[in-house]
């Protein structure tokens, strides 16, 4: 499979095939992630790294993948260090970077952005998260985590919880799970359920999801709980993140009817919506989730670079 050159921007640039291909070169590469294994597959490239929002996880992980695999990395993280501050446009900062490096990595408030620069980059430009559109990489890591988890997708008993109108790494998740033929429960306020036009989405493909706003209802049966921050900063009216903050929280009580082997994941930051003694329980696939996103990042980098598998 030729991924050399791609763009990865949104859920609209993979098929099913295409993500087991990254799937499994991503478990191939968990030893390098390691660092218990050496791979040099990128050696004397270059890739920019512009993170114009902020991140811990997205942006660590994809500069450990890309220095894993001996992938030089040039970064910014703030418009303001930018010639965006003196009124440059993003075309053609973008323009720029391109003639910088092999790849550019963008996270970047505006939904839309990454699509924007992948026209005008001639280099592959992979999302890492625009404004509540989307976040294919995120969706691949945690196809990952649940794959390795529960030994397939298809099938899985899934349901998304807490922000699901603003957040983008569900946005993108349930799009591709249809792939899988899953089971969604959509489990969220209702002033934060799924866009319409993404339930439309999900329909046009076979899924007909639940949707409740109420955890209890599909905690019982569920093989995956996806658990989700409420997005404060997308909200046009603070006093409206005040109304929805706090609705979900996963703690063991709630967990007590559980099946035994849910996993219970996360994309990350958590800010209240899972207590802390969950991390200690059989239940908690958060942490190894932010892990996973070294290999599956070296994986897309690899594939889209062009480097020697
Ligand atoms: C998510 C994001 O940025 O969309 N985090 C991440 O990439 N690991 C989720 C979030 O910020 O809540």
């Amino acid at each position: 499979m030729d991924f050399t050159n791609k763009d990865l921007v949104s859920i609209r640039d993979l098929d099913r095939s295409q993500i087991e291909y990254i799937l499994d070169l991503s478990k191939e590469m968990v030893p390098y992630a390691r660092g218990e294994k050496v791979k040099r597959a990128l050696d004397g490239k270059i890739v920019a790294s512009l993170f114009f929002e902020p991140s811990t996880r997205t942006k660590l992980s994809f500069q450990s993948a890309a220095m894993r695999l001996g992938c030089d990395v040039i970064d910014v993280s703030e418009m303001s260090m930018t010639s965006i501050a003196k009124g440059e446009t993003l075309a053609d900062t973008i323009r720029m970077v391109n003639a910088y490096s092999d790849a550019i990595v963008l996270r970047h408030p505006y939904e839309g952005a990454a699509r924007l620069a992948a026209e005008v980059s001639n280099k592959p430009v992979i999302n890492a998260g625009d404004g509540a559109g989307s976040h294919p990489t995120q969706m691949l890591l945690d196809l990952f985590t649940m794959k390795e988890a529960k030994g397939t997708l298809d099938g899985l008993n899934i349901a998304l919880v807490g922000d699901l109108k603003y957040g983008r790494t569900v946005h993108t998740l349930a799009q591709a799970l249809t792939m899988f033929g899953v089971k969604l429960t959509l489990v969220a306020p209702e002033s934060l359920q799924m866009p319409q036009d993404i339930v439309d989405s999900l329909k046009s493909k076979g899924c007909n999801p639940i949707r409740t706003s109420n955890l209890e209802d599909a905690i019982d049966e569920a093989d995956v709980l996806y658990v989700t921050r409420i997005q404060k900063e997308r909200f046009p009216d603070p006093t409206e993140y005040q109304k929805v903050a706090g609705t979900y929280r996963i703690d063991n009580a709630i967990l007590k009817d559980a099946k035994d082997d849910l996993i219970v994941m996360h994309p990350l930051p958590r800010v209240n919506e899972i207590a802390t003694e969950v991390d200690s329980t059989r239940h908690a696939r958060y942490f190894q989730q932010a892990f996973n996103g070294v290999p599956v990042r070296m994986a897309i980098l690899c594939a889209i670079m062009g480097g020697e598998m």
